[in-house]
């Protein structure tokens, strides 16, 4: 079972996108079940302990929040956890990451789990905002130390109906994804080749 852990900009985005494919997931926030809108049909509003035991978390937390959400549990083997989180943007964040990756600082606060940058890189409503076929599949670029989760994203991804991109390793192409920089905010569209 896949789980968005994070209701708010990001997280409904993301449970949007699943309703529009017809993908279940689950989605949780640190309020209850109850604290959580309609989002689509699919789309099943869970206490967190539930979205916690998925296989896959797609992680829609502010970047202040990794650190505790890490140690809801004390080893994360096993899981694959999607880091869509922007340390630029977040305070304090210079003097967490002291010149680390934020992905390296999210996965370090992530014992065991295979952790893959993804989601990060598009405003919350441009993400969620459909794109008509014939125009293309808006372009969700990834990056991981862990490949074969990488592929298991970029498969999820397909499913979404957006055309994934795999950039590699995170000291590799996950540094153009880590904001602010190249590729970040970069509304990219993937057309068929003629
Ligand atoms: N907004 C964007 O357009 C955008 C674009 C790209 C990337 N991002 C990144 O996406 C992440 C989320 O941004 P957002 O704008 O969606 O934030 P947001 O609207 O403030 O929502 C944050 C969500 O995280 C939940 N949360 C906070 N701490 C948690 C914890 N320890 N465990 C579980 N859930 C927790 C909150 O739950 P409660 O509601 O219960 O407090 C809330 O539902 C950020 O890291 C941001 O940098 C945002």
């Amino acid at each position: 079972m896949t789980a968005i852990v994070g209701s708010g900009n990001i997280g409904s985005a993301l449970a949007r996108l699943f309703a529009r494919a017809g993908i279940e997931v689950a989605i949780a926030n640190t309020r209850g079940p109850d604290t959580i809108p309609a989002l689509g049909p699919g789309v099943r509003a869970v206490e967190l302990a539930e979205a916690l035991d998925s296989d896959v978390i797609l992680m829609a937390i502010p970047f202040g929040a990794v650190e505790q959400f890490g140690r809801t549990r004390p080893d994360w083997t096993g899981k694959t956890v999607v880091d869509t989180t922007n340390a630029h943007y977040a305070p304090g964040s210079a003097e967490i990451l002291r010149g680390r990756l934020s992905t390296h600082y999210v996965a370090g606060q992530l014992p065991g789990a295979d952790v893959v940058k993804a989601f990060n890189q598009l405003p919350a409503g441009t993400l969620a905002a459909e794109l008509d076929p014939e125009v293309g599949r808006r372009v969700i670029f990834i990056a991981t130390d862990a490949p074969a989760a990488g592929d298991r994203i970029a498969e999820l991804v397909g499913a979404l109906g957006l055309a994934p991109v795999q950039l590699g390793r995170i000291d590799e192409g996950g540094r153009l994804i880590q904001a602010p920089d190249a590729l970040v905010l970069r509304n990219l569209v993937e057309r068929p080749l003629y």
